[in-house]
């Protein structure tokens, strides 16, 4: 039966598409190269790969929409915790670890660093009990666990909850700045555009509670050398921390803190 959002927007979408080959007199060799493109895309997604993901993040196009719906969802409100894209490496059922754990499953280098905070109401400051956080981040040779068969599964990924008064804790990597995959139609068309690959050192979160909106989004390292030039534009002021040199704990040299707000449904 018809689906009456699609029959909303479906005409702009083919006004734009179409006014988009009038204006700049597509051949049919170039719109097939872009056919071409998409299977390719498609032929190479797994679980493990998600190449439609990236060409359309590379587009901006996540990031657009990440935008509009974080802005309608708070349009009456102070802002919760931003979010930011889910993007293409989250994996389903990552480990549950105890609050002050690590995720950091093989000696691969690079700083260790202790994240901590709460999980709070944004409206009422109250903590909230059994938040969940999911995390995932990259090892420091630029690969997510998923990428790379060296790495144990599920490395760098956990999925943590929060104590009685909203508090949570663990052991994670000061994550490093890395290119997206430039082995498909995301990496040629970035090419192809005189574009680079690189993302800002970042770490992803899912935060989620009984009775509250999830929250996907990431943190980003200040003193990342491509902070204001992420190829997939993901980056947000509220978002970006400061890594704080930290003495006299065996488990890391780096501090971070850092609160996440949640919004009730
Ligand atoms: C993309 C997002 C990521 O978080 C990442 O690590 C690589 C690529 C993306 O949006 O395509
Ligand atoms: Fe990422």
């Amino acid at each position: 039966k018809a689906n009456k959002r699609l029959a909303q927007v479906m005409p702009s979408l083919l006004r734009h598409l179409h006014d988009f080959a009038r204006e700049n007199e597509i051949t049919v060799d170039e719109w097939m190269a872009a056919v071409n493109m998409v299977n390719e895309a498609g032929r190479m997604s797994d679980e493990k790969r998600n190449e439609g993901q990236l060409l359309q993040d590379i587009l901006g196009m996540e990031t657009l929409v990440d935008e509009i719906t974080y802005t309608l969802a708070n349009e009456a409100q102070d802002q919760p915790t931003a979010t930011a894209i889910l993007g293409p490496f989250w994996r389903h059922g990552a480990p549950k670890r105890n609050l002050g754990d690590s995720i950091i499953d093989a000696d691969q280098g690079g700083d260790k660093t202790h994240m901590h905070g709460t999980v709070t109401d944004f409206t009422t400051n109250k903590p909230i009990a059994n938040a969940e956080i999911d995390v995932w981040h990259t090892a420091p040779n630029g690969l997510y666990e998923q990428q790379d068969p060296s790495q144990p599964d599920m490395n760098l990924r956990g999925r943590f909850y929060t104590d009685s008064q909203g508090r949570y804790d663990f052991i994670c990597l000061r994550p490093t700045s890395y290119p997206i995959p430039n082995d498909g139609p995301a990496g040629k068309l970035l090419g192809l555009l005189d574009r680079h690959p690189m993302r800002p050192a970042h770490i992803h979160f899912i935060i989620s509670a009984d009775g509250y909106k999830p929250v996907v989004t990431q943190i980003f390292d200040r003193k990342d050398k491509h902070i204001s030039d992420d190829t997939v534009f993901a980056v947000k002021d509220s978002l970006v921390v400061d890594f704080k040199p930290l003495e006299g704990d065996p488990r890391a040299n780096f501090e971070l803190p850092y609160d996440f707000k949640l919004a009730s449904f």
